[in-house]
């Protein structure tokens, strides 16, 4: 490139960040020529930052938003399957201890889908599922594309990271937002997921998003909004979509952190008895509407088929294989959980019912840890987190166990890291008979 060419280019990227700024409409040209410009180096990470910011701001229509998807889409390769069996996937736009794809995942290729998943990392304060699934020893997800595909060709599912080759664009920013407080906007997340999603190229996407104090969206009505942006994005791109609302206040299940997340996870899939029965009927949920989708069947057959994987064992044995084939060690992996490492518990103050647990504080607590990563590059305790003895409307008496925190690699935080637990938790006198929905709502 000339000089001249360059310093066009640095005006015109200028020129970009300043109108999204100013509040106005981005044509499609230059959604295209800016991320083009950053995959090759000459838009810089702050000049990403600028414009990611604008866009949280002043938001981005839905032609916008299309053409940023699609820009991000085209940064990369995108996969064709080809004939034989049905693809899908499910995506979480991210919760504090959401699990659901290691139960998810498994039950429907063990129904004879294929599942490509494109898995994301740690963003805010949401735990990501290829930070939990590399906590299992041996664990490799960022894979080549050909391993990737091999993989699901072999075991029915892979669970991979963006890479130089699938959403390379999605990679970058991704990072990126993490770390400049530009995670929280419906067109940003919406192009961040459905430019992975579209690239794996599943023909159905089943979408969880999840709405309250622990996610993104905090509001049912910008969930919904989410939620139709997603499903409308993934129609127009020509697959089968719907979307689940679910609610994102109290943690999902009870463990919050890496490994104990796929140990609880593990549980359902082995039908351990204690397992939280309502992680399980929203994975058997999820998992049902993806093979409803994909092999276009009603849901009810698809319930059955999925029930019976789940029950049965060959969802269980569809994650052995995929962990396997990606170089982990389940053996490891409970060898790992038995080691004896630091732990603290926290007792209630007083004696009634547990009105409500603050998922944000909760992964706020994780966080501090060393569950997740407080700057870019830090190495996650795959060890550290929080198990729940008690989840919202159960009894507790004074000094009964709320919660115990667990981490390898910082002992010393884990007082520290307690006494901000302890504020998650609420109490009520009596018994509160409330309504607790696992779906706030579905689009399709
Ligand atoms: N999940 C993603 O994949 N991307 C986002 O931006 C948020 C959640």
């Amino acid at each position: 490139m000339t000089d001249e060419t360059t310093n066009g280019m640095e005006i015109a990227i200028k020129g970009i960040i300043e109108k999204k700024r100013y509040g106005r409409e981005l044509d499609d040209g230059e959604i295209e020529a800016f991320i083009d410009a950053y995959m090759a180096g000459t838009a810089t990470d702050a000049q990403a930052s600028a414009l990611a910011m604008a866009v949280c701001c002043n938001g981005m229509n839905r032609r916008e938003t299309d053409a940023l998807t699609r820009a991000m889409l085209r940064s990369g390769e995108t996969i064709d399957w080809g004939r034989g069996a049905p693809t899908a996937d499910k995506h979480s736009t991210g919760g504090v201890g959401d699990k659901l794809s290691f139960i998810v995942q498994p039950v429907a290729a063990a129904c004879g889908l294929r599942v490509p998943s494109l898995v994301g990392r740690a963003l805010g304060y949401t735990g990501g599922t290829a930070d939990k699934f590399e906590s299992i020893p041996g664990c490799r997800v960022a894979l080549s594309l050909d391993a990737f595909r091999a993989t699901v060709e072999k075991t029915g599912l892979s669970m991979a990271t963006q890479t130089a080759e699938i959403a390379p664009a999605d990679r970058k920013l991704y990072a990126l937002r993490d770390t400049t407080g530009t995670v929280a906007s419906q067109a940003l997340i919406t192009a961040s997921i459905l430019s992975k999603k579209l690239a794996e190229g599943a023909g159905a996407l089943v979408f969880d998003v999840r709405c309250g104090r622990g996610a993104f969206m905090k509001t049912r009505e910008e969930a919904e909004s989410l939620a139709a942006a997603l499903t409308e994005g993934a129609k127009a791109a020509g697959r089968k979509a719907s979307a689940f609302v679910t609610p994102m206040d109290a943690p999902v299940g009870r463990a919050v952190g890496n490994a104990v997340e796929v140990a609880e996870a593990l549980d359902i899939l082995r039908g351990c008895d204690g397992a939280p029965a309502d992680v399980r009927e929203t994975a058997l949920v999820l998992a049902s509407e993806m093979v409803s989708l994909a092999k276009d069947c009603g849901l009810e057959d698809a319930r059955a088929q999925c029930e019976e994987v789940l029950s049965g064992g060959a969802a269980l044995a569809r994650f052995e294989a995929m962990v396997e084939a990606q170089g982990g060690s389940l053996d490891a992996f409970e060898h790992m959980m038995r080691r004896p490492c630091a732990r603290f518990a926290i007792q209630s103050p007083r004696g009634g019912y547990v009105a409500d647990i603050d998922a944000s504080v909760v992964a706020e607590s994780a966080l501090f840890l060393g569950a997740g990563r407080e700057r870019p590059g830090d190495a996650i305790d795959p060890l550290a987190g929080i198990i729940l003895s008690v989840r919202p409307g159960e009894k507790v008496s004074p000094g009964s166990a709320l919660a115990t925190l667990q981490a390898s690699g910082a002992p010393d935080r884990l007082e520290a890291a307690a006494a901000k637990l302890v504020r998650a938790f609420s109490f009520t006198r009596a018994r509160r008979d409330e309504e607790r929905p696992m779906i706030l709502s579905i689009v399709r």
